[in-house]
């Protein structure tokens, strides 16, 4: 058996989602709505599946949701996107797991910034390269820019981070992205940005990619995913983004992992994408709601949030709330004591976990949220008491 895979767990999502499932308990682990998703793309996704092609579709995805992709970017983020810089994959999962093969050599070091998405660092020892790690700095995880100039050798690659970032909801700033540029072009680096989030951006916040930075416009990839953009997580339809040498070297290793990803989804996600910016607007404000509804809750039952820009999830600090045991024994106890998953801080560290922080999902519907609420204001008065 390959050595990478053998000394692999199952995700701490799947772990805590099959918990759910068995103790009926609610579930504010996994980042999924409870909905089905817009009634829009529903619609379309069921119109392509009779009147459209379901073969093969073209191996870096459909025309015409390569254009809808650049046409949404051109209206959000004012960045001007070519068709040979596109290629759509089966979920941003298979976008980075391109990057990583066809950006690395065994030996190569990759620079990821903890706590992090656990698919990045499996990805990139599959193929014999060498993870570094440097850490977010509690309670604002603003990126480690000393620790990632002092990470960075004749060996490294690429630099892979998450923005806006699960589980904390920072956000990378346009001034951040200039000083990484700066290192990356003085290394020859490229930067891979996990752009997912993108869409989920609160409190009149702004993302910016790094694709706007004209020093990494030619060195940076961006990835996206219609599963957040759209809440159908299940759908799986992603893409990355990057100048056409780069799109057409990672779209290499696409071709062997995936090939495509389903047409009826793809077109879908097309006329998603080509919704006017104020539905796009009235959906993220529908998540912003249960967010509101989640942190007041929180907070009036002693909990403390942390404040963050972006995402479908709050965090809070375990000690702040007067909690003194680590996540992984409170995530473990809220779901068999208090009928309430969600997931430890801990669970997305590689290595030195911070284990005072526990993640909650908020793209529920209310009556849900509110009976986890009072669930949870009851195990935390069990605990402090
Ligand atoms: C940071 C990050 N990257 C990638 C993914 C996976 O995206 P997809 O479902 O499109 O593969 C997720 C899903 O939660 C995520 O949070």
């Amino acid at each position: 058996m390959n050595r990478s895979i053998a000394k692999l767990g199952t995700t701490i999502f799947e772990v805590m989602s099959g918990l759910a499932r068995e103790t009926g308990a609610i579930n504010l682990g996994q980042g999924f709505p409870d909905a089905q998703g817009p009634a829009e793309l529903l619609d379309a996704a069921a119109r392509a599946l009779r009147d459209k092609s379901n073969q093969y579709p073209p191996m870096r995805g459909l025309p015409e949701l390569r254009a809808a992709i650049a046409h949404y970017y051109a209206a959000q983020q004012g960045l001007t996107l070519a068709d040979e810089e596109i290629v759509v994959t089966s979920g941003a999962t298979e976008a980075l797991a391109a990057c990583i093969f066809a950006l690395l050599n065994p030996g190569d070091e990759i620079i990821f910034v903890q706590p992090l998405y656990d698919a990045y660092v499996p990805l990139a020892e599959l193929v014999g390269a060498v993870p570094k790690l440097v850490s977010l700095e509690p309670p604002h995880w603003r990126l480690p820019m000393a620790a990632i100039r002092a990470a960075v050798t004749s060996k490294t690659r690429v630099i892979l981070l998450n923005s806006p970032h699960n589980p904390t909801g920072s956000m990378i700033s346009a001034t951040e992205f200039e000083m990484l540029a700066e290192i990356c072009v003085a290394n020859d680096i490229v930067l891979v940005c996990d752009e997912v989030w993108e869409a989920m951006v609160f409190d009149g916040t702004r993302h910016v990619s790094p694709l706007a930075i004209a020093a990494l416009r030619d060195r940076a990839v961006k990835i996206g995913s219609a599963g957040k953009i759209f809440s159908v997580t299940g759908w799986k339809v992603g893409w990355l983004c990057a100048a056409p040498p780069l799109a057409s070297m990672i779209a290499r290793a696409h071709q062997f992992l995936t090939f495509t990803t389903p047409p009826a989804l793809q077109w879908a996600v097309a006329e998603g994408l080509m919704l006017p910016p104020e539905w796009h607007k009235a959906h993220v404000q529908s998540h912003a709601d249960g967010r509101a509804r989640l942190e007041q809750g929180l907070r009036a039952a002693g909990y403390a949030v942390l404040s963050s820009s972006a995402t479908w999830f709050l965090h809070v600090d375990l000690p702040g709330s007067g909690i003194h045991i680590p996540d992984g024994q409170f995530s473990d106890r809220s779901v068999r004591e208090a009928g309430v998953v969600t997931i430890p801080f801990s669970a997305f560290y590689a290595q030195d976990p911070e284990t005072r922080f526990v993640r909650f999902c908020f793209t529920k519907p209310e009556a849900m949220l509110d009976e986890a609420l009072a669930r949870l204001a009851r195990f935390r008065e069990t605990l402090v008491g």
